[in-house]
């Protein structure tokens, strides 16, 4: 099997990207992660990508048509898919049409409900009963996506939103994995 080249897009922790890593070890798993990138020079996930030896690389979103100098990274690896793994920018419009169905994020909720940020304290004021998390496909709207799997679980009344987020990330790493073979088993 060829594994797809693969570029996982991080801001923060990066709890998901280092699951990833160790998936696409895997010689059955369809990815293979050629490149991580991250607007963050203080990125805790950076130390995964060092410590893997995945080649890494800062790019700052501030800068005058960086959506080129990100397309001509992602030719440069020769990237085919990429992975938004608590990437904390919207993906500009110019990256989304190079790769039509080939981005796809998790979002710490069911959506379409709460999307967008502080998805928890939201979730708790409205006194939901479920909570979960989605891998969906990356369209030009933020969190609107078509879906590939959903993860559910039950909200306990003890539950506060730090329970919440540990409840939910060990859901996303389910997920994302089986989300990722979910798509390449029907490609
Ligand atoms: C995840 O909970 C994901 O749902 C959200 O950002 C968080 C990233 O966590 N988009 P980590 O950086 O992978 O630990």
């Amino acid at each position: 099997m060829v594994k797809k080249n693969t570029c996982i897009f991080i801001s923060g922790k990066g709890s998901n990207l280092k699951n990833l890593i160790l998936h696409s070890r895997e010689s059955i798993f369809p990815i293979k992660i050629s490149l991580v990138i991250s607007d963050n020079k203080n990125a805790n996930g950076i130390l995964y990508a060092k410590k893997y030896q995945i080649p890494y690389i800062f790019i700052n979103t501030k800068s005058k048509n960086y959506e080129n100098i990100v397309l001509l990274i992602l030719k440069k690896y020769k990237i085919s898919f990429i992975c938004l793994a608590g990437y904390m920018k919207i993906i500009s419009n110019k990256i989304i049409k190079n790769y039509q169905n080939k981005i796809v994020n998790i979002h710490p909720s069911l959506l379409p409900k709460f999307k967008g940020l502080n998805t928890f304290s939201r979730m708790l004021k409205n006194k939901e009963k479920k909570a979960g998390c989605t891998v969906h496909y990356v369209n030009e709207k933020l969190d609107s996506g078509s879906t590939i799997l959903q993860k559910k679980f039950f909200i306990d009344q003890k539950d506060d939103e730090k329970i919440l987020k540990y409840k939910t990330q060990k859901l996303e790493y389910r997920a994302f994995p089986e989300a990722i073979i979910k798509i390449f088993r029907k490609s």
